[in-house]
């Protein structure tokens, strides 16, 4: 299979929180995750697919730890200047490259938000985040219902036009994650090719069992 073209989030990271429908979904998703997770002062999170840090980096007063991982530098200096500029001392960012997976971990809680359909193989993922989390340890992702390939007006870089929820059940369930639920966690309109249609992003919440 030939490689996705890749888009260039190096660029989009310098405005990427300019963009009012991106706040507000990771805000959606932010409050989605929290209404189901309770976050702890101990807790070590990664967020993959991390960007500018929209998601998580509001929580790090109320967690242990934050690593940000990302392939893009871009996106990953706009994540550590505004750990700088807000003097957070619990975050750190972690660069995937082609030779670089994931961080170690252990891990209490992965989030992700907006980043699965960048990724060709998601149940490679799936299975590479369970062995980032710790026993007991949760995953939290968001990103869209199956959206015919409309809610980019340029899919470079998209893998995969959303997911069907009973598809990612089952991976996630092929993964060795138990405890699996979903739910809408964000809506929007968008002017699209073929007019104005509304667009639904699903989160999923799974455990990776304390047994295993
Ligand atoms: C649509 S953005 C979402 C960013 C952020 N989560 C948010 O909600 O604002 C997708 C992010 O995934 C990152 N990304 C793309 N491919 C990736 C991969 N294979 N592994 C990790 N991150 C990736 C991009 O660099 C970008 O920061």
């Amino acid at each position: 299979m030939a490689d996705t073209p890749k888009r260039d989030f190096n660029r989009a990271a310098l405005t990427w929180d300019a963009n009012p429908g991106r706040m507000k979904m990771a805000a959606d998703i932010g409050t989605a995750i929290t209404a189901r997770v309770e976050l702890t002062p101990t807790m070590r999170v990664l967020d993959f697919g991390c960007g500018t840090g929209l998601l998580s980096l509001g929580w790090a007063d109320r967690i242990g730890s934050l690593t940000g991982a990302d392939t893009s530098t871009g996106m990953l200096s706009e994540f550590n200047a505004k750990v700088r500029q807000h003097d957070i001392d619990n975050a750190t960012t972690h660069l995937i490259g082609d030779a670089t997976g994931l961080p170690a971990g252990p891990y209490d809680l992965v989030v992700s938000s907006m980043t699965l359909h960048h990724i060709a193989d998601v149940p490679a993922l799936l299975h590479q985040l369970h062995a980032v989390l710790a026993p007991g340890g949760r995953i939290a992702l968001a990103d869209l219902d199956p959206d015919e390939g409309l809610f980019h007006s340029d899919n470079t870089g998209v893998c995969h036009f959303g997911f069907a929820r009973e598809q990612m059940r089952q991976w996630l369930m092929e993964a060795g994650f138990t405890s699996i639920e979903d739910c809408t966690a964000s809506q929007m309109n968008r002017k699209t090719s073929v007019g104005e249609r509304v667009f639904t992003l699903f989160l999923v919440v799974a455990e990776k069992p304390a047994s295993k």
